[in-house]
């Protein structure tokens, strides 16, 4: 996103929020969700904008889980990797899925088309090994399956 397009996103964002200090993590979640993630230059401009110190923003955004600092896929895939899906053989399920993707859990492909990550137990032990890509359950996965199911996705 361009420099002025994003500073433009965080303004409209801080105005709906009224410049409250108070509300620091709901203006974050309103830039993430407009953006993706909250880029460096957002999270200036939103200390700025409210008149907090960087440092502040910045402890708020690494913070929450849920706030990313880098630019996360447009699907996010999660592997259970809790113990009933480990002993159903997720690790294998996991390293085919990075093998795939040529990334490692944690990171995103570089056309940003995917991010990778693990959770544990999503409470569907008895399908698993349990893969979730957005909002999508997939259950009783195995390596060979992984292909295939990947194509479903744009
Ligand atoms: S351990 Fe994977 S769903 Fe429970």
């Amino acid at each position: 996103m361009a420099p002025k397009e994003l500073k433009e996103k965080v303004n409209k964002v801080l105005q709906k929020h009224q410049y409250d200090k108070s509300l620091l993590v709901d203006i974050l979640q309103d830039i993430q969700s407009e953006s993706g993630y909250l880029p460096k230059e957002a999270l200036v401009e939103t200390s700025e904008g409210l008149g907090i110190p960087l440092s502040r923003v910045y402890s708020v955004a690494t913070f929450f889980k849920a706030f990313s600092l880098k630019p996360r896929g447009r699907h996010i895939i999660n592997v259970c990797m809790g113990t009933a899906c480990h002993v159903r053989g997720a690790v294998k399920v996991l390293e085919k899925i990075e093998q795939e993707l040529g990334v490692k859990t944690g990171e995103t492909t570089p056309d940003l088309k995917y991010t990778l990550e693990t959770v544990n137990c999503v409470g569907a032990c008895a399908l698993g090994p349990m893969i979730i890509i957005g909002e999508d359950y997939h259950g009783e996965m195995t390596p060979e399956a992984i292909s295939s199911m990947l194509k479903n996705y744009n």
